[in-house]
């Protein structure tokens, strides 16, 4: 579907999934409650997960949102870009009650994405979109993984595949409390603690990783994973590599010959959707440094047990 048709419906309410730099996101007008609710039934999503909201612009983004001034720092550094800002809604912020699940903050982000960017423009209104896949599923990294996920039934705006491969990075900055990091993603703690170097994040340290089993599962393929693992059993697993990979006897993938973290990222919903059958997903260390650590969160999260 072209840009134009995909303006079109989303003016009618219609939910349409369009590409983002991150992953592909299921779009509708973020104004209108009715269009909101579609993505949450395409999606099975339960209601009380709130969206984000995308815009073209700062000043788009500071109708809907207060930003703080390290907020707003944040903003100028990063936007265009694979960053989320949580924030305090403004008393004449438009969006839905539905797309905030009832809260008073709002995340708000603007895509880099040049489709998303055009189609934005031409709405000239909030766009609600998560990420375009079932509650709990793989992300969508290319259009034809959308396609697969809603058989055909829901019109997708191809952009190529996502460069950044990883959700947005989320930051809380409501101003009642610290600054910190809800989410790892597509931008690195590093970086955002190089222009807030009082932010906070948990996502990183040896807790979070020592209980898997208090993790939710999601990001998850049908295929169990294992992780850390030297090498995958012959007879009962497939192999997710990183970095250079002597053995060319395993059947399975490389998240990056090369050890690039950035690569790996891009690679990696791809790879789990392309290694994703019967067998186990076998997956070698990832280094917990820079954007491995949103690849290490969503592997762990597609490690977990499932409900
Ligand atoms: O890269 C991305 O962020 C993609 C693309 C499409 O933009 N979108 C995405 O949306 O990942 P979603 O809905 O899959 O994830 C958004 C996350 C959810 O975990 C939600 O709970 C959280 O953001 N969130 C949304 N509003 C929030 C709020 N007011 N406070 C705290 N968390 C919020
Ligand atoms: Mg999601």
């Amino acid at each position: 579907m072209d840009i134009t048709a995909a303006t079109r419906l989303l003016l009618t309410g219609e939910i349409v999934a369009i590409p983002t730099e991150t992953v592909y996101g299921l779009a509708a007008d973020a104004t209108s409650a009715t269009a909101v609710a579609k993505i949450y039934a395409a999606k099975n999503r339960p209601a009380f997960n709130p969206l984000i909201a995308h815009v073209a612009t700062l000043e788009a983004a500071q109708e809907l949102v207060v930003l703080t001034s390290d907020a707003l720092k944040l903003a100028t550094s990063f936007w265009p870009g694979p960053l989320t800002i949580v924030a305090h809604k403004t008393p004449d912020c438009s969006v839905s009650d539905l797309a905030c699940a009832g809260l008073n903050t709002l995340a708000v982000r603007i895509p880099a994405h040049p489709v998303a960017l055009d189609i934005l423009r031409a709405v000239n209104r909030p766009l609600a979109a998560p990420s375009a896949n079932l509650s709990g599923k793989l992300s969508p990294t290319t259009a034809v993984h959308v396609h697969d996920i809603f058989s055909n039934t829901v019109p997708v705006v191809d952009g190529g595949s996502c460069t950044i491969g990883l959700e947005s990075t989320i930051v809380s900055c409501t101003g009642d409390e610290p600054m910190r990091i809800l989410r790892a993603g597509g931008i690195g703690y590093e970086d955002i603690r190089n222009i807030v170097p009082d932010i906070t994040h948990s996502l990183c340290t040896p807790t979070s990783i020592q209980s898997p089993g208090q993790l939710t599962s999601h990001y998850a393929p049908d295929a169990p994973l294992r992780l850390n693992a030297s090498a995958p059993d012959p007879q009962t697993e497939v192999w997710l590599g990183f970095g250079p990979d002597n053995n060319t006897t395993y059947i399975g993938e490389n998240l990056s010959r090369t050890g690039s973290l950035e690569e790996a990222a891009a690679r990696l919903f791809v790879m789990l959707h392309k290694l994703d059958g019967d067998k186990t997903i076998a997956v070698a260390p990832i280094p917990e440094t820079g954007l491995g650590c949103a690849i290490n969160d969503r592997l762990r999260r597609a490690a977990a047990p499932r409900s």
